[in-house]
């Protein structure tokens, strides 16, 4: 059965290659203190470091004799001018650019210029780190405009364990909303009304959105009671989403950005903002509450096969319509994307 294989080496490296066209995010930009910090990409094991107090990301391996530069150490450069990184093994240094700087074993000649780490853009956004392996991103790092709206309160970054699924699974798990009442009951769905909602989808710049207006149990924490109607405006990318959910209570925004570390390892980064209930002493319930979503969808979304998407043509997901019009729409504009389904 095609579906229970692992993907074909061609099919992986073709979802890396696509992905690396954009931003990922890989960190949270606090993880990375006075020294390296390493994180994965797209199967690429990497090292992300401030230098001078600019962001550094570079392939982790050292040129010499490939010692992690994760073990590196951040040093003043030679002649005490500019922070180098200090591979942990015999001291060769790489300025900013990747750029080896110092061979001490070697002082006296000048320095082979293939000597030299490979260094990706890697960028500070909302609280994340960001990096493209392609060096020209086709698309700007997913928007958060919530962020700085003094009117939205923000819950602080949650980072979840990997899940062992590629990044657009997660995506759909959160754009798909038919989901709610089996998997949500009682929390974002009602098991009493599956019917779907209305849906509109649509490409809009560098998303694909969708909207619709869907029952959902009341959040009464707050003195909500019963089913209430509320409305979700979605923007999705290859690897995020951002959810706008407007009802009775107010606005709820929710920032999911996954990293895809491997087509069948991600990583979820996740931000919440409110324009109601804003007491920062509220915020446990809110995480607490996005918690136990996460870990209801998590079982289901690794379960399915196969790991990445088949494409629409083959007809292994048999959608229905109007029921998976977003995700249809999704998974359409990812093959215009050139984002490989297998
Ligand atoms: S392996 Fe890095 S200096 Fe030798
Ligand atoms: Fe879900």
């Amino acid at each position: 059965m095609i579906a229970s294989r692992q993907p074909a080496a061609e099919a992986v490296a073709a979802y890396n290659a696509a992905m690396a066209r954009f931003w990922q995010p890989v960190c949270a930009a606090a993880e990375v203190g006075a020294g390296p910090h390493f994180v994965e990409l797209l199967d690429r094991p990497l090292t992300v470091v401030r230098l001078d107090g600019e962001l550094a990301c570079f392939d982790d391996v050292c040129r010499h004799l490939g010692a992690s530069l994760s073990l590196a150490s951040v040093v003043p450069g030679p002649g005490g001018e500019g922070q180098v990184l200090r591979c942990a093994y015999h001291g060769w240094s790489y300025d900013r650019s990747g750029r080896c700087v110092d061979i001490p074993a070697r002082r006296d000649a000048p320095i082979p210029r293939d000597a030299r780490v490979r260094a990706y853009p890697v960028a500070e956004r909302y609280g994340l780190l960001w990096v493209c392996l392609e060096g020209e991103s086709t698309a700007g790092i997913p928007e958060f405009p919530e962020f700085d709206d003094p009117g939205f309160h923000l819950t602080p970054l949650r980072v979840y364990e990997p899940w062992a699924c590629s990044a657009p699974r997660i995506v759909m798990g959160a754009l798909d909303d038919t989901h709610f009442p089996w998997v949500h009951p009682g929390l974002l769905g009602d098991p009493e009304h599956p019917e779907p909602p209305e849906h509109r989808a649509w490409v809009e710049g560098e998303y694909l959105m969708s909207t619709y207006s869907t029952l959902q149990p009341a959040n009464e924490t707050i003195g909500g009671a019963g089913l209430e109607t509320v409305s979700y405006t979605n923007w999705c990318t290859p690897s995020s989403i951002r959810l706008l959910k407007s009802g009775p209570a107010g606005r709820y925004a929710i920032y999911e950005v996954v990293c895809p570390v491997a087509y069948d390892r991600s990583l979820i980064f996740l931000q919440m903002a409110r324009d109601f209930d804003t007491d920062p002493a509220r915020d446990a319930e809110y995480v607490a509450f996005e918690d136990v979503i996460q870990a209801q969808d998590k079982p289901v979304v690794e379960s399915q096969r196969p790991w990445l998407l088949p494409p629409l043509s083959s007809r292994l997901m048999l959608y229905v319509r109007p029921a998976d019009l977003p995700l249809i729409a999704y998974q359409k504009w990812l093959e215009e994307l050139g984002v490989p389904q297998v």
